[in-house]
């Protein structure tokens, strides 16, 4: 028995062959910017080729969604960071496109389930995964499962208000945590800052390289996730907290030290969860779509 697991992001879209508790084959493409349809265009040539480089067929899909999820529709409600993704009925469509069985969850809440049991969380009672990549995600894990929320919204931690009339969000709200301190953010803030468009790999190695305007855009970023993280043990106080995504993973020490002094700042006086960065890196998401649909069938 093998499944295939889909990581749909606001930036690529990876597809993995999942089988006897490993991934067996890695395959990325870049996120359509058209949106809808072309996404799921995207998302099943992917996962053929995943399927090709694995030399094994699936029997089933596991798809990890960056927003918002109507569970029992199989519905996206909408996603920040992909066009055309309105009320988008994405397991039919994707079930029809690869005549197999399509299990969803949203992409935080599949990556925080990874590393609640394969990796930095493993063991504890409760887990709190964040990750911080083109959008910011969020899965809240407590006895063994997902906290999905009444609405197939729990624990969307990137959409909690910093700076009220701030930035316009995805969402289409103002200054969610995601518009000030996202990779969608970083390029925009380094893109005024320098006067040229910028990806956030590029804002990185100024930062690296120790860039005063890099560093300022960087370390404000940081702290706004710092503060979010402060805020989120007062209101699901998680045994542990587990940080990830490429933005985090990659801003290395010096964005780690800054976030966790805002964290501390803003824990004064209370009991702060321990923050660990992610142990499966950028590939929680991946491993955890595939998880989704691996208990299902029971092959974990
Ligand atoms: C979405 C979340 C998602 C996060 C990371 C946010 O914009 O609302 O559902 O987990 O991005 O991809
Ligand atoms: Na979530
Ligand atoms: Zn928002």
């Amino acid at each position: 028995m093998s499944v295939v697991g889909i990581d749909l992001g606001g930036t690529k879209i990876a597809a993995g062959v999942f089988s006897e508790g490993a991934l067996r084959s890695k395959v990325t493409v870049a996120t359509p910017e058209d949106g809808g349809d072309a996404v799921v265009e995207a998302m099943a040539q992917a996962a053929r080729a995943a399927m090709r480089e694995a030399g094994m067929a699936a029997q089933s899909v596991g798809l990890g969604v960056p927003g918002p999820l109507d569970f029992k529709k199989g519905v996206i409600k909408f996603a920040p960071n992909i066009a055309g993704m309105l009320d988008f009925p994405v397991v039919a469509k994707l079930t029809a496109t690869l005549g197999l069985p399509v299990y969803l969850e949203n992409d935080a809440n599949a990556a925080a389930l990874a590393e609640h049991y394969l990796g930095a969380a493993r063991g504890a009672e409760s887990s709190l995964f964040v990750t911080v990549s083109t959008g910011i995600g969020g899965g809240f894990v407590v006895g063994g499962r997902v906290w999905r929320g009444a609405r197939g919204q729990g624990a969307e931690v990137g959409h909690v208000t910093v700076i009220p009339q701030g930035p316009v969000c995805g969402c289409g709200l103002d200054g969610c945590l995601e518009s000030v301190a996202a990779g969608r953010a970083l390029e925009r803030d380094a893109g005024y800052a320098y006067n040229t468009p910028m990806t956030t790999p590029e804002l990185f190695a100024r930062y690296r390289a120790g860039e005063t305007k890099a560093t300022r855009i960087v370390h404000q970023a940081a702290h706004f996730v710092g503060i979010g993280l402060a805020n989120f043990v007062k209101t699901f106080d998680p045994e542990v907290i587990v940080v990830g995504g490429g933005v985090a993973l990659h801003g290395g020490e010096g964005y780690m030290h800054t976030l966790m002094q805002a964290y501390e700042r803003y824990l004064e006086g209370w009991q702060p969860a321990p923050v660990r960065l992610a142990k499966l890196g950028t590939e929680a998401g991946l491993l955890g779509a595939a998880l989704t649909a691996a208990v299902e069938v029971g092959e974990v």
